[in-house]
C-alpha cells in the first residue's frame, strides 16, 4: 500500500509501511501466546525501555494473560538524529525490587544492541529470577555488541523506520503503523 494512502497526515512523510496495523495487532496475540508458553503461569515483572516501547508494552501486556507487575526504566540511545551517539545513558532506573522476580524487558528495536546488552547488565546486577528480552523490532544486520532476544515480533532490514512509538526526533511516534522515514526527513539541519 503506498504510503500516503491514509488520512494521517503523518504517514506523506514516510516512504513506504514495513509493517501494518493489522499486522502488528496478528503478531502480538500470538507473542502473547509465546510468552505465556514460556511462562506458564508465573507472575512477570515487566521493564518497559521508554519512550519507545510505551506503545508496545501497552497493546502486549494485553494479551499476556500472567499476573504483571510494570516498571519503566528511561534510556537515551538517540538524540535528534537518525545514528546512535555512542554510549546509552541510563536517565531513569527501576522504582520496583526486581530481586527474584521473573523479569521481561520489553523494547521497541534491536539495533547496534548496545541499549539492550547495558540495561541487562544492570538488571543482572539486582538478583532476578530470570531476565528476558522481547524487542517489537529486530535490525540484525546492525549488531555492534553480540545480542538476541528472546522474544521478536518482526525481523526487518537496515532501514531507520517510526511509528508504533518509534521516533525521530520525538515526531511520528503516535503513527499506528511502522514505515520507513522519507530519506529527505532525516537529520534536516533544524532538529540536528
Ligand atoms: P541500540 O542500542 O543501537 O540497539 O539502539 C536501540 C535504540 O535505538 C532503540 O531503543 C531506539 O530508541 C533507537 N533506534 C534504533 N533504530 C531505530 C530506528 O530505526 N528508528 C527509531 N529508533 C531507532
Ligand atoms: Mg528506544
Amino acid at each position: 500500500m503506498p504510503a500516503n494512502a491514509s488520512k494521517s497526515p503523518a504517514h506523506a512523510d514516510l516512504e513506504s509501511i514495513l509493517v501494518s496495523e493489522q499486522a502488528i495487532k496478528r503478531r502480538l496475540k500470538k507473542l502473547g501466546a509465546e510468552i505465556k508458553a514460556v511462562y506458564g503461569d508465573e507472575e512477570i515483572t515487566v521493564v518497559s525501555i521508554i519512550n519507545g516501547a510505551i506503545l508496545f508494552t501497552a497493546d502486549l501486556l494485553r494479551e499476556i494473560p500472567n499476573p504483571v507487575r510494570l516498571d519503566c526504566i528511561r534510556i537515551s540511545s538517540y538524540r535528534n538524529s537518525t545514528k546512535s551517539h555512542g554510549k546509552p545513558q541510563l536517565l531513569h532506573s527501576l522504582s520496583l525490587d526486581i530481586a527474584n522476580r521473573h523479569v521481561l524487558l520489553i523494547d521497541d528495536i534491536l539495533d547496534t544492541g548496545k541499549t539492550l546488552s547495558m540495561v541487562v547488565g544492570l538488571i543482572a546486577k539486582q538478583s532476578p529470577a530470570s531476565v528476558k528480552v522481547c524487542v517489537l523490532l529486530d535490525k540484525k544486520g546492525r549488531r555492534e555488541v553480540p545480542f538476541e532476544a528472546d522474544f521478536v515480533g518482526f525481523g526487518i532490514p537496515d532501514k531507520f523506520v517510526v511509528g508504533y512509538g518509534l521516533d525521530f526526533a520525538e515526531r511520528y511516534r503516535n503513527l499506528p503503523c511502522i514505515g520507513v522515514l522519507k530519506p529527505q526527513l532525516q537529520n534536516p539541519p533544524e532538529w540536528a
